[in-house]
């Protein structure tokens, strides 16, 4: 990812504009890290200067900001650069030929999901497409249908996008979203296959895999009667695991298959082919009719806090409920009234890192797209009475 060192920044004046990027605000906390605001094009990106060894000075897109284009943080960092006049020790932000920023129509913000998605046909999702051979194939192959690609390795969605434009493939829409917390955004009995095709398998820390109860349900939720969850991996590990998952539905229609041919091989299946292993499909097809679901709206505060009191009573913290989970990192200040926590929360397997940025009193969430899952929701709660028991 777009980064460099340096040993000098020359302070900027809080807000100004450098070419096409603004810098809103800075903010430090006391573990010596410092948080800038930039914003370009309408999009925002937090940039972080971390302090290493040596007084050298790491400045980087911070992760929970962090936008899908590498192009479009490259051209942020430099702005920044050139505006700090910063001397670089280290940098690979300078692309050699300068990558057009351009947002293509097929990418996708949760937001859309959440708020702008109707469905129009039937629609077919790949967890985690890589390189993408598998799904350009199927939406070439199926133009009545609507794919949706979830993909959480930035690289490999701009090199679909590309292929999308390049091949004028109209079917796909593209998201970066992590695929566990995806489903909840849509609608019951839409969708007609979900391909996991060879996911990471996590076998020391198999609660960081795709599949888990929680995944299938929401997955056999979206699926329409007869339509399928298929999975298809090198993994013994994650076959049987998968499997046992399955099994412990009360009704379940499972077919395991063994080295079974499929007209188009991933850049994966191709590695592990070339080295003889063995490749296994479960495939689960959906058989109820599920009941509707409300749309999922976004979390927000309504009352009002005292930044200084909660500066003042700040610590590193994990806060844990049933399921849940809210771990206070680190807290960042701007002026007396306003500042930036960064925190993780959510369901123990899955969960939400974000800030909450508090200006003039009012608090907000940092993306501001945190979906009302029953975790979040909880988490929410526990975060607002956290607010209230310092404030009140
Ligand atoms: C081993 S690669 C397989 C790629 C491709 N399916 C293939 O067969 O070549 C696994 C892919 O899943 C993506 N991935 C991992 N966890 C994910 C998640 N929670 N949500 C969406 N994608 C994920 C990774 O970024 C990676 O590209």
């Amino acid at each position: 990812m777009p980064n460099f060192h340096t040993k000098t920044l020359k302070p900027l004046r809080y807000p100004c504009t450098y070419k096409e990027t603004t810098f809103t605000y800075e903010a430090h906390s006391k573990r010596g890290n410092t948080l800038v605001m930039a914003s370009t094009q309408g999009e925002q990106v937090l940039i972080r200067i971390q302090q290493k060894e040596d007084g050298v000075l790491l400045v980087k897109g911070d992760k929970v900001t962090r936008p899908t284009q590498a192009s479009f943080l490259q051209k942020v960092l430099i702005d920044f650069r050139d505006a700090s006049e910063a001397e670089e020790i280290f940098s690979n932000i300078e692309p050699k030929k300068f990558l057009h920023v351009k947002h293509s129509p097929y990418l996708k913000e949760i937001e859309f999901f959440a708020n702008h998605f109707d469905v129009e046909r039937e629609i077919w999702i790949e967890i985690g497409f890589g390189s993408g051979r598998h799904l350009l194939h199927q939406a070439k192959k199926n133009p009545h249908i609507q794919f949706i690609g979830l993909e959480i390795h930035k690289p490999s969605i701009e090199q679909v996008l590309k292929q999308c434009e390049l091949q004028n493939i109209e079917n796909i829409l593209v998201i970066d979203y992590d695929a566990r917390l995806f489903m909840e955004f849509l609608p019951s009995n839409v969708v007609g296959r979900i391909f996991v095709h060879f996911p990471v398998p996590w076998d020391k820390k198999p609660h960081r895999r795709v599949f888990s109860a929680a995944f299938i349900e929401e997955a056999l939720r979206v699926l329409h009667v007869n339509a399928t969850l298929e999975l298809r991996t090198d993994s013994p590990l994650y076959f049987e695991f998968t499997f046992s998952q399955m099994m412990q539905l009360s009704k379940a229609d499972v077919h395991v298959k063994k080295n079974a041919e499929l007209e188009i091989t991933s850049k994966y299946e191709d590695r592990w082919r070339k080295m003889e292993k063995d490749i296994y499909d479960v495939i689960l097809t959906n058989e109820m009719e599920a009941a509707p679901i409300p749309k999922l709206g976004r979390l927000h505060f309504d009352d009002v806090v005292d930044f200084a009191k909660i500066r003042d009573a700040f610590k590193d913290e994990l806060l844990r409920g049933e399921g849940f989970f809210v771990h206070f990192e680190e807290l960042f200040e701007i002026d007396e009234k306003s500042g930036l926590i960064r925190l993780s929360f959510g369901a123990n397997e899955r969960n939400e890192r974000c800030f909450i940025q508090i200006q003039e009193g009012q608090v907000t969430y940092l993306p501001e797209t945190i979906l009302a899952t029953k975790s979040n929701v909880a988490a929410h709660t526990l975060i607002k009475e956290w607010f209230h028991g310092i404030c009140d």
